[in-house]
């Protein structure tokens, strides 16, 4: 929603006015983007710079933003735009700057004045904002947009550069937003790892200068650093209360994010594809679109922010985001590269005991000139391999069917292996250096997607499965590598490869999700090496980690779920770590569960456990992917770990508590409140997933509790060391 009004309005409106704090000038523009709790306002003074004076909770009389005097009036901006609302550099500007440029006559600075602005709606209940910006003396134009989903309180917002100058102007930097935001203190926390150890949040409390978050991997760009943050202000972020906004760059790439306290102790931030080796020489007459940027802004604290991504990604993002899931049972921690056709369909036949939808046969499957059997060959050869599968894959998919289950595969087909018979028939679609020696990870190499050719080939690995097996029901789309020797042997401008390449995979699975609109596909990266909402508008789910140990997931997902909702994560139960399955398959019920094990060699009460587990799953998940999160007790905090999910009638809540302390005595010593539940509603509350031969603690089924005295009060799920995990249900009374 968007409200403009004029300064002199206000004024008449402003009788009962009080004293103005350097009040704008009369003819400033104000330009109001809004959602149901937030706006961002920009200015446009007399001068046409546009600038921010409000990001934050939206006032309740939208005249009185003019009120609000720029730079939250901590002192002189030496050049009126700190909070510029797209920090042009090269001419007056003296902080980082959104954008940086060299003109066609080779002029380095930039000028971006306001010309006009523009809303209308979206589609979907979202509003569309656009403010156009000009450079007075060049052909040169910015277009600032600004998508609001009032509901949901999520503001999208990306920019669109365009010129008519006589010759190619190079873009140094492009970033996507560019906010301000005045404040006492900056806590921003921030998401480290690698392989088997993503999302580590640390908060720091930001100083004068500029804090970077960035990847320069180009694919599995989230290794080190996934693009995702929390921002507090005045205090570290807290669970339920406080300011705090959560931000995420929708790109799959390299990309950089830079918080800037400056010389006003006030906040700017820069979101957008990473400068690093990319600048990029935009043609007259074309138009450069940034990736968005996401960010909702929350005063109820992490679990506000939170629960209004969540909504956004199910009801605006995520293919059927509201829609079903399909639990699988994956082979490759069962039998990573040494299987054949026999031993397939006998794990199908496990699936089926089980008692999930789908088998995933995982990597291994192709490759005759060289076999895959280990990670060294074969990516590229997408043809099944004689040996291990004489049958093809159309056999397995009519086999698993049979058996009563759907068939899914693991394809990584943005990769070549160095041996493979890809690689010796198109050296040229390799990323590879002249001159250089190739550096390999996990042995492999990248195809160049900047490439239209090689896109049309990894498409076709896609559409040919599909088209040769059409009741195949399930992809995970992996990449294991990142990018090294970052060189493309047909693209004329060596600095877009790393954008041309996102770009690239971006056509490749549009293409496969328009063909293919109701495929499930999990986006996996090495584990969790891409999980962004750039590459989630085409995939249904992501893998978070090869780290499946039941402890460690834990943390995994309870960082990946501030910003990202549970019906997109999926959780499998594997033998990792040490916690009995029941531990394992209550922490993987938390969100899209599956499976990773050889069911052969569950034990009698094993496999009981895991049939009922996965009958109260099918109950029990549409409470957990379509319900809110809220966050109980941290696991960062004490002995136990605990969230539940409530449904939208808040007549059914799903509550997980864990035991994440080894320490004597250890447990959940009082009561956990609870929270989302309807205060006035009677509640029962019954344990689930109870260990054959044990009891529940808890199952008093006659007892009652209003929501009231759970939220109030609280309630002791009795976790210790001989009940390390407890997940309880909790219903409405009649
Ligand atoms: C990656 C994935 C795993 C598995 C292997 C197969 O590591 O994260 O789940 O698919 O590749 O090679």
């Amino acid at each position: 929603m968007i409200r403009t009004f004029l300064f002199s309005q206000f004024l008449l409106l402003l009788s009962l006015s009080t004293v103005l704090s350097a009040p704008a000038p009369p003819d400033d523009t104000h330009i109001v983007i809004e959602t149901r709790q937030t706006a961002l306002v920009i200015r446009v003074n007399k001068d046409k710079d546009p600038v921010i004076v409000h990001l934050g909770t939206k006032l309740s009389h939208p005249e009185e933003y003019a009120r609000i005097s720029s730079n939250g009036k901590r002192g002189e901006d030496y050049t009126a735009i700190y909070n510029s609302a797209y920090t042009p550099a090269g001419g007056r500007n003296l902080l980082e700057p959104a954008i940086q440029v060299t003109h066609a006559d080779g002029n380095p600075s930039l000028d971006l004045r306001y010309v006009r602005h523009e809303s209308k709606p979206a589609g979907d209940g979202a509003t569309l904002t656009t403010i156009y910006l000009k450079d007075p003396q060049y052909a040169f134009e910015v277009a600032l947009h600004y998508k609001t989903y009032p509901d949901e309180d999520v503001i999208e917002q990306w920019s669109t550069i365009k010129h008519t100058e006589k010759k190619a102007v190079t873009l140094h930097k492009y970033a996507s937003a560019n906010l301000y935001i005045p404040a006492d203190t900056y806590y921003l926390t921030h998401f480290h790892g690698d392989w088997a150890r993503e999302m580590n949040p640390r908060e720091e409390a930001l100083t004068e200068g500029v804090k970077v978050l960035d990847t320069k991997l180009g694919t599995r760009a989230d290794l080190f650093q996934p693009p995702s943050f929390l921002l507090a202000l005045d205090k570290p972020a807290q669970e339920n209360e406080g300011d705090v906004l959560a931000g995420t760059l929708a790109w799959s790439g390299n990309y950089q994010i830079a918080f800037e306290v400056d010389p006003l102790h006030n906040l700017r931030f820069m979101a957008g594809i990473n400068p690093y080796a990319s600048a990029y020489s935009l043609a007259p007459g074309k138009e450069f679109t940034t990736p968005a940027f996401l960010f909702t802004y929350s005063t109820t604290g992490k679990g506000g922010a939170s629960r209004s991504l969540h909504r956004w990604a199910r009801k605006h993002r995520i293919p059927q985001g509201d829609g079903n899931r399909l639990t699988l049972l994956n082979n490759w921690e069962a039998t990573y590269f040494d299987f054949n056709e026999e031993k397939i369909t006998a794990l199908f036949k496990d699936g089926k005991k089980l008692g999930v939808d789908l088998f995933l046969l995982d990597d291994g499957w192709f490759g005759n000139k060289y076999p895959r059997n280990n990670d060294h060959t074969s990516l590229g050869d997408w043809q099944e391999n004689k040996t291990k599968l004489p049958h093809g894959l159309g056999y397995l998919v009519s086999e698993a069917e049979k058996t009563g289950i759907k068939f899914g595969i693991w394809l990584e087909p943005e990769m070549v292996s160095p041996k493979s018979e890809l690689y010796e028939k198109h050296p040229d679609w390799v990323l590879k250096l002249p001159n250089r020696e190739e550096y390999y990870f996990r042995n492999q190499l990248v195809l160049d997607l900047s490439n239209p050719k090689v896109q049309d080939f990894v498409f076709g690995v896609v559409d040919n499965v599909m088209t040769k097996n059409p009741s195949l029901a399930y992809i995970k789309w992996d990449c294991n590598a990142v990018i090294y020797n970052a060189f493309s042997a047909t693209n004329p401008n060596p600095s877009h490869l790393y954008v041309d390449y996102v770009h690239g995979l971006y056509k490749v699975m549009e293409r496969v999700h328009t063909k293919y609109p109701k495929l499930p596909l999990m986006l996996c990266s090495g584990g969790g090496g891409r999980v962004d909402y750039g590459s989630l508008r085409y995939f249904t789910e992501f893998w978070p980690s090869d780290n499946t140990d039941g402890l460690e997931r834990i943390f995994i997902q309870w960082n990946y779920s501030y910003f990202f909702p549970a019906i997109a994560t999926c959780n499998h139960i594997t033998d990792w770590g040490k916690q009995p399955i029941k531990f394992r398959t209550d922490v993987a019920m938390m969100g899209k569960m599956g499976y990773d094990i050889v069911v052969s060699k569950l034990d009698e009460k094993e496999l009981q456990f895991s049939q009922e587990a996965l009958k109260t799953y099918d109950r029990l998940k549409p409470v957990i992917w379509q319900g809110d999160q809220y966050r109980l007790a941290s696991p960062y905090e004490g002995d136990v770990a605990s969230l539940m999910y409530v449904n939208g009638s808040k007549d059914k809540a799903v509550w997980f508590s864990y035991l994440v302390s080894n320490r004597y005595n250890a447990g959940s010593k009082g009561n956990i409140r609870l929270a989302g539940l309807d205060p006035a509603k009677t509640y029962s509350v019954q344990e689930l997933n109870v260990y054959p031969g044990t009891k529940s603690s808890i199952n008093n089924a006659t007892t009652t509790y209003s929501g009231n005295y759970l939220m109030t009060v609280g309630f002791n799920p009795n976790v210790d060391a001989r009940r390390a995990s407890v997940v309880l249900e909790v219903t409405e009374a009649n």
